[in-house]
């Protein structure tokens, strides 16, 4: 492998892959655990979070809106922080724009969160975040009393937020499985007297639930008559500062354990991984694919948030297509890219349905998958939302391209460790989004 400059990297196929890989701290944890920080009076600590960019734009704008946070140690790609908060009562007004970078994670959690608070604040990001739709939360939380204007109707960044202190409580069905637009109405709940009240289709990551229940504040989770998830919180409410550890993420070990999983001489250990219900959906779909992955579940589980960790043995395997439905994709968001790669070296058909969601996030990655790896010589083929790889067919090198987007750029850095000659991966430098030691790890593996 050349050095992962900010133009390209040449990855060549790998003898074998052992090893233990480094992993990055939850980004969605982190991200919540930075934001319930600042929300929470006096001093939190927050232990080994993930030290991506994502994570630390939330910390910049915590840092800009009144809390102190300060890095005491870092290691292994992971940061300890220590906040200290004058709490979500006194936030101070940032005199800046916010600058979200490339993460919608922390712009839609900061819109819910300011909505609640007396404040003027503008949001923006890089040209990937102001791509991707704010409607979604902007339109519940005007319905709660808040005033959010943006670009194109208030759906595209910059977007302006106007809070209240006091806002109302709303009954709200998400129009899209999304664990962010529902945890920016929570978080906006927090400053609504009553109940406010989440509904959605098919439950989607539940972090915001086991965290803000963590901190002291009433959460109830409960299933519909056709299965869907209803989250209700009564507030006004105020969080609590607490100490917190977060869990590696299974959006990163996802790259290892397809890695290994296609890989003919393969055995990769991964330390400390949440196996969260809402978060393990691609352990168990490569399992159904076939993959040998073994789980280690770890004593009691992980911090006040109770997030449940495994350590998990992957070794290569012979994997078959499957068919994953809509609520799969919803359930595997962040992975469909690295499981489409599965699909692709696995024998038989694969069809992802229903995926359309996955045209808004970093990049359209509906195009970007399909079109890397029909580069690498897949067979992949798009109709509309759905995508169908005829799996089995020989990898070989190309040159591909990321769009920018950090999933994808680990996807086709994997790809090439089992793709025949040289594979170009364009632009990989985004891998520091979610993963900043990914390609030192990806050397490390391959000794
Ligand atoms: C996230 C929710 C998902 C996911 C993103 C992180 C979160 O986005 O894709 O990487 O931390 O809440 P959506 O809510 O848009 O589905």
């Amino acid at each position: 492998m050349t050095a992962p400059s900010a133009d390209a990297v040449v990855v060549r196929p790998a003898a074998r892959l052992r090893g233990s890989p480094a992993l990055p701290g939850d980004k969605s944890v982190s991200h919540r655990a930075l934001l319930l920080a600042l929300l929470a009076a006096g001093e939190s600590r927050i232990a080994a979070a993930g030290d991506g960019a994502d994570v630390r734009s939330t910390a910049g704008v915590a840092a800009a809106l009144g809390a102190t946070v300060e890095r005491v140690a870092e290691r292994a790609g992971r940061v300890d922080y220590r906040v200290i908060s004058p709490g979500g009562a006194n936030l101070a007004e940032p005199e800046a724009i916010l600058d979200c970078g490339n993460s919608g994670t922390t712009t839609r959690l900061v819109a819910g969160l300011l909505a609640g608070r007396p404040l003027f604040a503008i949001l923006d990001g890089d040209a990937s975040l102001r791509r991707r739709p704010m409607g979604r939360v902007a339109e519940p939380l005007r319905a709660m009393g808040a005033t959010l204007a943006g670009r194109r109707g208030g759906t595209l960044l910059p977007m302006a937020v106007t809070g209240r202190a006091r806002l109302d409580p709303i009954d709200y069905r998400t129009p899209v499985p999304s664990a962010q637009v529902k945890s920016a109405i929570l978080l906006a709940g927090l400053a609504a007297a009553g109940v406010t009240r989440v509904t959605e289709a098919v439950a989607t990551r539940d972090h915001t639930e086991r965290m803000l229940r963590a901190r002291g504040v009433a959460v109830d989770e409960t299933t519909g008559p056709d299965g869907e998830h209803i989250v209700t919180l009564r507030g006004p409410a105020t969080v609590a500062a607490v100490s917190d550890t977060v869990p590696a993420d299974p959006s990163g070990a996802a790259f290892w354990l397809v890695a290994a999983a296609i890989h003919p001489d393969a055995e990769i250990r991964l330390e400390g991984v949440s196996t969260n219900p809402t978060r393990r959906a691609i352990i168990d779909i490569l399992r159904r694919m076939g993959a040998s992955i073994e789980e280690h579940e770890l004593e009691g589980p992980g911090g006040p948030d109770g997030e449940p960790l495994a350590d998990l043995v992957v070794r290569s395997s012979e994997l078959r297509g499957i068919d994953v439905s809509p609520a799969l994709v919803a359930a595997a968001i962040d992975e469909i890219p690295i499981l489409a790669l599965a699909a692709a070296r696995a024998s038989g058909t694969t069809r992802i349905r229903g995926a359309g969601e996955l045209r808004h996030k970093e990049s359209d990655r509906i195009a970007g998958i399909a079109d890397g790896l029909i580069a690498l010589g897949a067979d992949v083929r798009v109709e509309g939302d759905d995508i169908e790889i005829h799996g089995g067919r020989r990898l070989t090198g190309a040159v591909t391209d990321t769009l920018d987007d950090h999933r994808l750029a680990m996807t086709f850095a994997v790809a090439g460790l089992i793709a025949e000659g040289e594979t170009t991966v364009l632009r990989p430098a985004s891998a520091a989004i979610s993963y900043p030691g990914f390609f030192r790890e990806l050397e490390g593996v391959r000794a």
